[in-house]
């Protein structure tokens, strides 16, 4: 079984309760690094390879070192619990079964930046643990581990947890500040960074929550030991929220660097397809990145086996690989449509624009536009073209990458399931019913295409 550093506890009856998860160890990582110097905490950081979980994958430590200290204003960490992409899911699962281990990774990181205000931004929808996390910071203060002079050490920390209205774009880290100062979470144009013009206009560090969340394992251990665990630059364990056609859907802790194929077939992970229906295609890292047909998922366009790393999975660039992402590992079977499943993405993100800018706002309503043309039978050859050329338009040109979200995952479906838009085209009568491919897999009808040519 594959080593845990954030779900080693999570099975232990009561560990949401400050009491039980002091009991096991907890908030240990803020005592040790109360004795520390915060640089030193931020050179362990560095030396862990820790990178980004919220999507980029930008190295943490990196980031942290870029916090302006010389301006003398006061700077702020700010967690960013948004989790509004489709297919992500893992932040919520820790936040709701461990929320101290955030926390405590709150002060870690805090004490390591100099911050004396932090922030939780989490999304509406998850209101329910909005509440679990109030009720986890009002104990951490009754314990002492927030507030002034935290285990007389002499550092003062208060640590809020903010609900958003429930937006995509509230996600986009310059949007989610825009969003805590109380305006509309319209994303900033950059530079200036957080870094050095934040939350207020002072260095602010935004992060993901498990990558907060693996601070305290960092610092209790050492940042080379977790750059023992997993492969090359993809150093420690990952979260991977799994949903589709498997028989084991759910929340994965796993030391980065095993198989794709380990992670799909194994007992431990995802247990195989349901119903052991044939793999259509693999969606990684969440809806925005590239969807992966069958027959690049377990092994590279080199024939190497695709490995659960931030290089495996991107590898052969957007041409043959995808990209980790947010660890959304969404899976589908023979049954799915993928005209329809890329309608449904357009869709979410035409609505989830901020309208800031033309390409975005106007390229993402024609592409859902169009999409739905094909997918109810009234599309022409011409739109996959048109297609095509709205979403290159968008790519690169936008503020924020909600632009490039938008228009890599209609890239990659036009790229590697062309034949699948022109039946839609050709055959309008056969996918009249919604659930077309459900009743006759695109496989069993695609020889319908060399028949008929236009
Ligand atoms: C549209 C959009 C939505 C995003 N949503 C999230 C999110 O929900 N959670 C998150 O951690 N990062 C999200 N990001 C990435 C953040 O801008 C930022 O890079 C991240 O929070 C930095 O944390 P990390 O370095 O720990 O990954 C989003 C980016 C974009 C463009
Ligand atoms: S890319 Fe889209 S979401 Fe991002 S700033 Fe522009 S319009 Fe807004």
């Amino acid at each position: 079984m594959g080593q845990k550093i954030l779900f080693d506890k999570i099975h232990i009856p009561g560990i949401k309760t400050y009491d039980v998860y002091r009991e096991n160890g907890g908030y240990a990582s803020v005592e040790k690094a109360l004795k520390m110097n915060p640089d030193d905490i931020t050179e362990e950081v560095k030396t862990s390879g820790l990178r980004g979980r919220g999507g980029a994958g930008f190295p943490v430590g990196l980031k942290w070192s870029f916090i302006d200290k010389k301006s003398g204003n006061p700077r702020h960490l700010v967690c960013n619990a948004d989790e509004s992409e489709p297919g992500t899911f893992k932040d919520r699962y820790l936040m709701e079964y461990i929320p101290h281990l955030l926390i405590e990774g709150m002060i870690t990181s805090s004490f390591a930046l100099g911050a004396n205000l932090s922030y939780i931004y989490i999304r509406g929808e998850y209101m329910w643990i909005f509440k679990t996390l109030e009720r986890a910071i009002k104990e951490a203060y009754a314990a002492g581990w927030l507030g002034k002079n935290i285990k007389g050490s002499g550092y003062d920390l208060d640590l809020h947890v903010h609900c958003g209205g429930g937006a995509y774009i509230c996600g986009e880290e310059t949007a989610l500040i825009e969003s805590l100062e109380g305006k509309r979470g319209n994303p900033r144009i950059k530079p200036p960074f957080p870094a050095v013009k934040g939350l207020w206009q002072n260095p602010t560090v935004v992060n993901n929550v498990e990558s907060i969340a693996s601070v305290p394992w960092i610092v209790l251990n050492s940042g080379e030991d977790y750059a023992k665990i997993g492969l090359g630059r993809s150093t420690g364990t990952k979260l991977f929220s799994v949903s589709g056609h498997v028989k084991k859907p759910g929340v994965y802790e796993i030391e980065m660097g095993i198989t794709v194929d380990e992670f799909m077939n194994s007992d431990e992970y995802c247990g195989g397809m349901i119903d052991d229906r044939p793999l259509k295609g693999l969606i990684p890292g969440g809806s925005s990145v590239p969807i992966l047909p069958q027959h690049l998922i377990f092994k590279t366009a080199n024939g190497e086996d695709r490995l659960m790393t931030y290089e495996s999975l991107a590898d052969g660039g957007f041409a043959t690989g995808s990209s980790l992402g947010s660890g959304g590992f969404i899976v589908y079977n023979d049954t799915a449509c993928i005209v329809r499943n890329t309608w449904n993405f357009s869709r979410f993100y035409h609505h989830e624009s901020c309208g800031q800018c033309s390409p975005c706002r106007e390229g993402t309503g024609w592409m859902e536009k169009i999409l739905w043309r094909i997918e109810n039978g009234q599309g022409t050859e011409e739109d996959i073209d048109v297609l095509w050329s709205v979403q290159a338009k968008i790519e690169g040109n936008t503020i924020c990458p909600l632009g490039d979200a938008a228009a890599w995952p209609v890239a990659a479906a036009i790229r590697h399931f062309r034949d699948e838009f022109e039946y839609h085209i050709r055959f309008p009568e056969k996918i009249k019913n919604r659930d077309h491919f459900v009743n006759e897999p695109f496989e069993k009808v695609k020889h319908l295409l060399n028949s008929v040519t236009i």
